[in-house]
């Protein structure tokens, strides 16, 4: 069987879905690796190298989608208007691996299916012990908590350490994380590896040790945050009430903030609005806010997804695609998430596609001309079908 690797689509994406380290191991699972001429390029791996470690050079994109499996960073509904002039490329018996937004755009997963495609859908790993090395969400949002604390640095008047010089002190930077996920961990780890002052909070409790384990403060904030964690380690959404009492006990802490990096996320859901335009009064000219949840509506409610404003002297980023500022890692990291999860899949050369396997049956979102993943057919069945052209 051929495995592809296509060069990304999606405007300003310089990720790769397999770098060139990654090869081996799938030729030696016996399966051959074509990929697109660039598809490394933007991530800083070259044609050559890909050559050297085995893989072949495609003549173009429909030899690439000639493969039996595709491997993309960012497919369909991740890609919904560049990508949609793969959909005619998209066949039966072919197999498509990457990160499609399924429940973002389901429409997008709709129009795979019905051009016969399978579809595995990374986002939708369960997550479980046995899939962390296949955990894409995790992996880019490590890179987005890091890459989050440098804009922030970059952006902010004054410096991160404190430093004690001959012309004087400089006081250390006060950071408040709102949301200690995966991404806020790492954001609390880089911003203290910079000498800032790091606080973070987070509605599930579980969070309050790991946050201490990495120099940062916890901020104990008196809600009923007991019922917040869900099954997976997820956060659970709360009422419009928890939220409000939330920002008026938040408002002191981010006033006295040089930057606050927000990551805090439900998943399927909307961000929940956690810093308003008022709390930003109460913040010193200059400071810094990065709404890492831009791209699911913002934590913030001046964000504006894929910008930065400036509001009341405090400058707000609303980044929308941070791993893709990290290409050379993130690509890695993914590659390594991706050539995992594949390998899961191929026994003996061949996919088997067991169904009763969690991962296996988690993420696939469509066969045999079907949308079979139950959450997403419930999602189109609540929605009114768009016309081919509005959604890929
Ligand atoms: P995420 O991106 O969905 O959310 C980010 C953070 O925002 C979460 O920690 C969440 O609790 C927090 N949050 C939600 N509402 C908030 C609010 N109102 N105020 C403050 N914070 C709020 O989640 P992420 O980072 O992808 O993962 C969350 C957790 O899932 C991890 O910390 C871990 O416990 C678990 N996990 C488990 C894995 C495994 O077992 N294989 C792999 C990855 C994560």
């Amino acid at each position: 069987m051929n495995v592809a690797v296509a060069k990304e689509s999606f405007p300003g994406e310089r990720r790769v879905a397999l770098v060139p380290a990654a090869v081996a191991a799938l030729v030696k699972a016996g399966l051959g690796v074509v990929f697109e001429p660039g598809a490394g390029l933007e991530a800083g791996y070259t044609d050559e190298q890909y050559v050297e470690k085995g893989a072949r050079l495609a003549a173009g994109r429909d030899d690439v989608f000639a493969a039996d499996i595709l491997l993309q960073v960012r497919t369909a509904g991740a890609n919904p208007e560049a990508g949609q002039a793969d959909l005619p490329r998209m066949r039966s018996g072919q197999i498509v691996i990457g990160m499609c937004d399924p429940l973002g755009s389901p429409q997008a997963a709709a129009r795979v299916a019905e051009r016969g495609a399978t579809l595995f859908s990374l986002e939708l790993l369960p997550r479980i012990t046995r899939a962390q090395s296949m955990d894409v969400l995790s992996s880019m949002a490590t890179v987005a908590g890091y890459r989050a604390v440098l804009l922030a640095a970059q952006a902010l008047p004054r410096m991160f350490p404190m430093l004690m010089t001959a012309a004087g002190t400089v006081s250390a930077a006060k950071v408040f994380v709102v949301g200690a996920g995966v991404a806020g961990l790492q954001a609390i780890a880089t911003a203290r590896r910079l000498g800032a002052v790091v606080s973070a909070y987070d509605v599930r409790p579980a969070v309050k040790e790991q946050v201490q384990s990495l120099g940062g403060k916890f901020v104990e904030m008196e809600l009923a945050a007991s019922e917040a964690e869900a099954a997976g380690g997820y956060a659970r959404a709360m009422d419009e009430e928890f939220y409000r009492k939330q920002r008026e006990m938040m408002a002191r802490v981010v006033a006295e903030s040089d930057v606050v990096i927000t990551t805090a996320a439900v998943p399927g859901k909307k961000a929940p609005i956690l810093v308003t335009g008022e709390m930003l009064r109460g913040m010193a000219p200059g400071s810094v806010v990065v709404d890492l949840a831009a791209e699911r509506g913002g934590n913030c409610d001046r964000t504006r997804p894929g910008e930065t404003i400036v509001e009341h002297g405090v400058t707000i980023l609303g980044p929308t695609n941070l791993p893709s500022e990290i290409p050379y890692h993130a690509s890695q990291m993914y590659a390594k998430n991706i050539t995992t999860f594949l390998l899961h899949l191929v026994k003996d050369g061949q996919v088997r596609i067991n169904e009763e396997d969690e991962i296996i049956r988690e993420t696939l979102v469509t066969r045999d001309g079907k949308v079979v993943n139950p959450r997403v057919t419930e999602l189109l069945s609540s929605q009114p079908s768009p016309s081919p052209q509005e959604n890929v």
